[in-house]
């Protein structure tokens, strides 16, 4: 599995909090059969968390750097976590936001509570420049809890889905897992990850909610979510 949401590097965000606890989430990750991660940290049109991209890029090769003199056999690339806002398409192109380890897919959050006007629009928007949209947690947004299918809507316009591990294994409550598990059953989740913040809550961890998934909907489409994240860093799996 590789993570494709998480809170890696330190003081950026509300992630980690230094190089230490970095290494930590690592040694984690690693230990849960987590081969590699996209560090996302937040980047939020109009607040602190707006990171230069060269600073997450500098940050990431340190991280690196880190992880091999520790001996972990562990990979690091580069992301963001962009809050949605109008043109998400000029700002790729301009150089401020990055793209899931810099390929073609964008990771955009999704809020708790409404779900933003146009947000399909923007969708369909950055397929007309060959990104594709991924829904950071939709699972956790209140009006698709209450109307899983609405998902489809965006799933229409281009976007891929996904999920939290804490929200397959109850850890965001039974609306946020039952919601998960409905956009499994209606085709709509093509990721699963931590969106890990520390070693000590929300951490990364991804396998309890596998399980969960497998249990719910079956192994094969488990495979289907790592051999996706593996796509995403433009890797193969490894038997
Ligand atoms: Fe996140």
């Amino acid at each position: 599995m590789i993570d494709l949401h998480c809170h890696l590097l330190p003081n950026i965000d509300d992630g980690s909090c230094s190089w230490e606890e970095s290494l930590d989430m690592v040694r984690m990750a690693s230990q849960d059969g987590i081969k590699g991660v996209v560090t996302t940290p937040h980047w939020i049109e109009g607040t602190n968390w707006q990171p230069e991209t060269q600073t997450v890029r500098d940050m990431v090769a340190e991280m690196n750097r880190r992880v091999e003199d520790a001996g972990i056999d562990f990979k690091v690339y580069p992301g963001m976590e962009v809050g949605i806002t109008a043109d998400l398409a000029g700002l790729i192109e301009r150089d401020r936001i990055l793209t899931l380890a810099e390929g073609d897919y964008l990771l955009i959050e999704v809020p708790f509570h409404s779900l933003p006007l146009g947000m399909a629009k923007i969708i369909s928007e950055l397929c007309s420049i060959g990104t594709s949209a991924v829904l950071a947690h939709p699972e956790r947004n209140r009006e698709l809890q209450q109307k899983p299918k609405k998902i489809l809507e965006y799933v229409k316009a281009g976007a891929l889905v996904q999920v939290t591990a804490g929200s397959l294994s109850g850890e965001f409550g039974q609306s946020a897992r039952r919601c998960a598990f409905e956009f499994a059953k209606l085709g709509a989740l093509d990721f699963v990850s931590t969106d890990a913040h520390s070693v000590r809550y929300r951490k990364p961890i991804v396998s309890e909610g596998l399980k969960a998934l497998e249990k719910a909907v079956g192994a094969d489409k488990v495979d289907s979510v790592i051999d996706a994240s593996y796509r995403i860093v433009s890797l193969i799996r490894q038997p």
